[in-house]
């Protein structure tokens, strides 16, 4: 093989050579590596990204609105807003039941607790407090918030209305 015939074949695996890492780095270009959202492995020690936590981000969101908006809440217009509730719901002391519990001192009382009312196993087995922040969910959507409750009523979506009727709530007492 004379050295002509060499430069030849080196030229030809050179040519090859560059070809393929030319490929490799076009195909990352177009076929931009998609990162998986949990890492296959966990390196000990490293932080765990939970920001596609989405619903942690929601509820933890809606706790500090409520906080907020009570702080300029009206309870006036919260009045107002309860003649939705009025149907079924008394508000004053010693009120009577209606299709629901009386309301009256609600805010921090027992949820399901006024003697001889018959709640639905939804709302009763739940068993915590009725603090703002559960009144500010279940006001929302009480379907969604106690599943199978028998208070009919579809709920508030607009957080001003809900942040009023709350502080009303608060003020009976
Ligand atoms: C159509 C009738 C109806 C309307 C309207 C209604 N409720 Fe109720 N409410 C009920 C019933 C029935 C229950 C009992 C729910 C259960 O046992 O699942 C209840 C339960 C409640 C409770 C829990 C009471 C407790 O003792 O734990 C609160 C708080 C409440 N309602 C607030 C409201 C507010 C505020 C409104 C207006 C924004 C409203 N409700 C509108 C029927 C109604």
């Amino acid at each position: 093989m004379d050295s002509f015939e060499f430069n030849k074949i080196a030229a030809a695996l050179l040519i090859a050579a560059l070809f393929f890492i030319g490929m490799d780095k076009i195909a990352d270009y177009i076929y931009e590596p998609e990162k998986p959202a949990k890492p296959g492995y966990i390196v000990e020690g490293v932080a765990q990204d939970k920001s596609n936590d989405k619903e942690d981000l929601k509820k933890e969101v809606k706790k500090a609105d409520i906080k907020i908006l009570l702080a300029t809440a009206n309870v006036t217009a919260g009045e107002n807003v309860f003649k939705k509730c009025a149907a079924c719901h008394t508000n004053v002391s010693g009120g009577a039941v209606k299709i629901g519990p009386p309301l009256w001192a609600i805010v921090g009382k027992k949820q399901a607790s006024y003697p001889g009312y018959s709640y639905s196993s939804a709302l009763s087995k739940i068993g915590k407090s009725w603090t703002v922040e559960e009144l500010d969910a279940w006001l929302y959507k009480p379907s969604e918030y106690a599943s199978g409750t028998k208070m009919s009523f579809a709920g508030i979506s607009k957080d001003e209305d809900r942040a009023n009727v709350i502080a009303y709530l608060n003020s009976l007492k």
